[in-house]
């Protein structure tokens, strides 16, 4: 393995000491995780989708979205749209919250969202995109400091119409200083194998950095992602959620140092943390219904914590939580 693959990066105007993302994943990335992941080396963090139309109507449910954890020092927010007037009054939008860069989504596969021309439907009107990231650019310039823009794309929208390098190049042209590929087309949804060669297609012709998505389940899938395309930045997205160690874990891999193996202790009481920080936010009794899989995804694996999660998908309070792992733990 080459032993330069953790590295610092440099978006646009924005410095990273390091190459390790937590993808955007609609109600998976909200602040409590995020901060979590901080916690364990996520170099950079996305929100989910947050709606521009949404945005500028001033909806309340947007604010929550946008809320940012106290340990993140730079955050990416991503919008959503299908207008680039609407897209570049939505980012100007988002000067209070500082983010540090701002992401378009042009890979969401949702029919709510491509029925209106949003999400990865704008893969298949790249002119549009390049006026949208236009739109975007122009408000990070004028209203957010200059921050960079990002666009998150798929490979295409089926595997007859493979156009993520048509598309990159027209965001790139239009002022994208990132671009994210999840290696599936908007048809496969979330299953089958994503081509991490499209990933190394990308790295190699875009003359700014590229982030790989795309099964990235190990420290040793994210070391062999950079290592075979050549990508700056790899995304954690499904394999973060209950394993926001893997962060430590990759850094280690990437530095040939050794990686401690989180213990069901850690495990437990980190669930417990990201439930306690999230209830604040959410409330006590939404984030307590919202976090059983959360706390599926914290114990699998864990030996005999079968019983456990059949117990802690009925808890109600943080107390009932907490108790529940205090006895599995003892
Ligand atoms: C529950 C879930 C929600 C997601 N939400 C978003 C989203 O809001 N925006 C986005 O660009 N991608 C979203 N994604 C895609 C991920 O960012 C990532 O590209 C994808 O899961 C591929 O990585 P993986 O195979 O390692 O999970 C989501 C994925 C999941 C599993």
């Amino acid at each position: 393995m080459k032993n330069d693959l953790y590295r610092p990066l440099r978006i646009g105007s924005l410095g990273l000491d390091g190459n390790l993302f937590l993808a955007p994943m609609s109600g998976c990335t909200d602040s409590a995780f995020r901060s979590i992941c901080v916690g364990y080396g996520a170099k950079l963090t996305f929100t989910g989708l947050v709606s521009a139309e949404a945005l500028v109507r001033r909806s309340a449910a947007s604010e929550g979205l946008l809320r940012r954890a106290a340990n993140e020092a730079v955050y990416a927010v991503q919008l959503f749209g299908a207008s680039p007037e609407v897209m570049g009054e939505a980012a100007a939008l988002l000067a209070p919250y500082r983010p540090g860069l701002v992401d378009i989504n042009a890979g969401c596969p949702v029919p709510k969202v491509t029925r209106c021309g949003a999400g990865a439907a704008l893969m298949r009107t790249p002119e549009k995109l390049a006026r949208i990231v236009e739109a975007v650019a122009g408000a990070a310039r004028d209203a957010l400091g200059g921050i960079p823009v990002s666009v998150k794309l798929r490979s295409g929208w089926d595997a007859g119409s493979i156009n993520f390098a048509e598309c990159s190049r027209f965001s790139v042209e239009a002022g994208a200083s990132l671009v994210s590929l999840h290696a599936r087309t908007r048809a496969q949804g979330y299953s089958g194998k994503s081509c991490w060669r499209h990933i190394a297609e990308l790295a190699d012709a875009l003359p700014v950095p590229v982030a790989g998505s795309g099964d990235l389940y190990s420290p040793e899938d994210a070391a062999l992602m950079l290592e075979e395309t050549g990508c700056a930045a790899v995304m954690f997205a499904r394999g973060a959620l209950g394993n926001p160690f893997i962060f430590t874990a990759t850094r280690a891999l990437l530095l040939g140092r050794k990686a401690e193996t989180p213990d069901a202790a850690l495990c437990v009481t980190t669930a417990l943390r990201q439930l306690e920080m999230f209830a604040e936010d959410a409330g006590e009794a939404s984030a307590c219904r919202q976090m059983r899989k959360v706390f599926c995804a914290y114990t699998k694996g864990l030996h005999g914590a079968a019983p456990l999660r059949a117990r802690l998908v009925q808890a109600k309070t943080i107390a009932e939580y907490r108790s529940l792992l205090e006895s599995f733990l003892a």
